[in-house]
């Protein structure tokens, strides 16, 4: 049913940053290797990975991504929460995916629940007293959820729908949930947005599906809940936020949904053909990207990373980027420094030592954040240093 378009070769864990002590044991060998390929389903137009890796292996109890990091993102979930505070004012709202509690914090304690698998995240939110399900959405913990509360009038899910290889299952569960006139709102990185700015490294083995509208009205046609409202928003580089209700419900269907048809019409996304085209225009940043830096390295010049990304983790392991080009990876995630990244075993340490006044170049493996970044090092680009970003095109800033 899929039809494969790209390859990005082999690929570990994202997640699976490695310690120390696995390094010098060589314990490497162990490390997991799967291969990252996409495709498109003609029929649903859903872009999906391949093959997909056993979610257990990625929700791990040390799961090193914390959403709270970055001043952005806490911006981005305060300004939706108070939005859809006052949109729909739900008596209960329910978070799928709650990470660190970065959304959660905007609710009173007693009108919020969090699910979240991973352990060391669930364990945060319940310390912070915010009622926590440490487990994976499904139907049978939506029982378990109503057992002990009534039907809640909003679910909301920052980038963790397009986690789940089981789209029907997740959608039965958020429909067994719902209040009669409920509304579930989602968002996750847009394939419009990779499609346009050729950001392939949005592909990594915890991204199973990139949505597109068009794709999101077939997969739910089969089920009891429609789309009655959408936007694309700024995050993660172009992302694609839900409005979704039971089809018996009172919401009505905004211009939105007729605007964002016919552009993603025009787009092509439901083609094929697109997605052909897009996977040549990978091979060529892979690339200019290699010669930029074996230009830069004959120079003698120092190049880091900056940002200890999944999405960079993609990018060096597709273009087999290592200590022969970047001598670590800065990142501020307390639980990310002092580790190794997967695949290519980069070390990685906090920019207070990292950023030093050797540095010429840093791939910007956070290019998402760039705006909040170039801001923030403003003192790096002044003495000359310069950033290097791969999307929508390998360049220098
Ligand atoms: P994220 O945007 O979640 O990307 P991905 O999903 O590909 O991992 O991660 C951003 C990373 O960049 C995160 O580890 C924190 C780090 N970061 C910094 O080190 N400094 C910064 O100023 C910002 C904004 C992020």
């Amino acid at each position: 049913m899929k039809k494969k378009f790209l390859d990005l070769g082999r690929q570990p864990i994202t997640n699976s940053f490695l310690n120390k002590n696995t390094i010098k044991k060589n314990r490497i060998k162990k490390e997991f290797f799967y291969n990252l390929s996409a495709g498109f389903n003609k029929k649903n137009y859903l872009v999906s990975i391949m093959n997909f890796v056993n979610p257990k292996k990625q929700y791990t109890n040390k799961y090193a991504h914390r959403a709270s990091q970055s001043k952005t993102m806490n911006e981005s979930f305060k300004k939706i929460a108070t939005r859809l505070k006052k949109r729909f004012k739900p008596k209960k709202t329910l978070e799928i995916g709650s990470n660190d509690g970065v959304f959660i914090k905007n609710f009173k304690k007693d009108k919020v629940i969090a699910v979240e698998p991973c352990g060391n995240l669930a364990k945060i939110t319940r310390q912070n007293n915010f009622k926590t399900y440490k487990d994976f959405w499904s139907q049978k913990l939506a029982k378990k959820i109503l057992k002990n509360n009534n039907k809640v009038d909003l679910i909301y899910s920052a980038n963790t729908i397009s986690h789940i290889p089981n789209l029907s299952e997740v959608f039965k569960a958020v429909s067994l949930t719902l209040s009669k006139n409920g509304v579930f709102v989602f968002e996750d990185p847009y394939i419009g947005s990779v499609i346009k700015i050729n950001s392939y490294d949005q592909f990594y083995d915890e991204h199973v599906h990139l949505f597109s509208l068009l794709s999101m009205l077939k997969i739910l046609s089969k089920t009891d809940l429609s789309v009655f409202d959408v936007e694309i928003i700024k995050t993660h580089g172009g992302s694609i936020r839900f409005y979704v209700c039971k089809k018996n419900s009172n919401h009505k269907k905004t211009k939105n949904l007729k605007k964002l048809k016919l552009a993603e019409t025009k787009q092509k996304l439901h083609k094929f053909s697109t997605y052909q085209r897009f996977s040549l225009r990978v091979k060529k940043s892979k690339k200019d990207l290699l010669n930029l830096l074996s230009k830069l390295k004959a120079k003698n010049k120092k190049i880091i990373s900056y940002g200890a990304t999944y999405k960079s983790t993609t990018v060096f392991n597709y273009c087999n980027i290592g200590k022969k080009f970047i001598d670590y990876v800065i990142d501020t995630t307390p639980n990310k420094q002092g580790k190794f990244t997967p695949g290519k075993h980069l070390p990685i340490i906090s920019p207070e030592k990292g950023l030093d006044d050797n540095v010429d170049y840093a791939f910007l493996g956070a290019w998402n954040f760039e705006k909040e970044i170039v801001q923030k090092e403003k003192s790096f680009l002044k003495r000359g240093g310069k950033f290097i970003v791969h999307v929508p095109k390998v360049r220098i800033i």
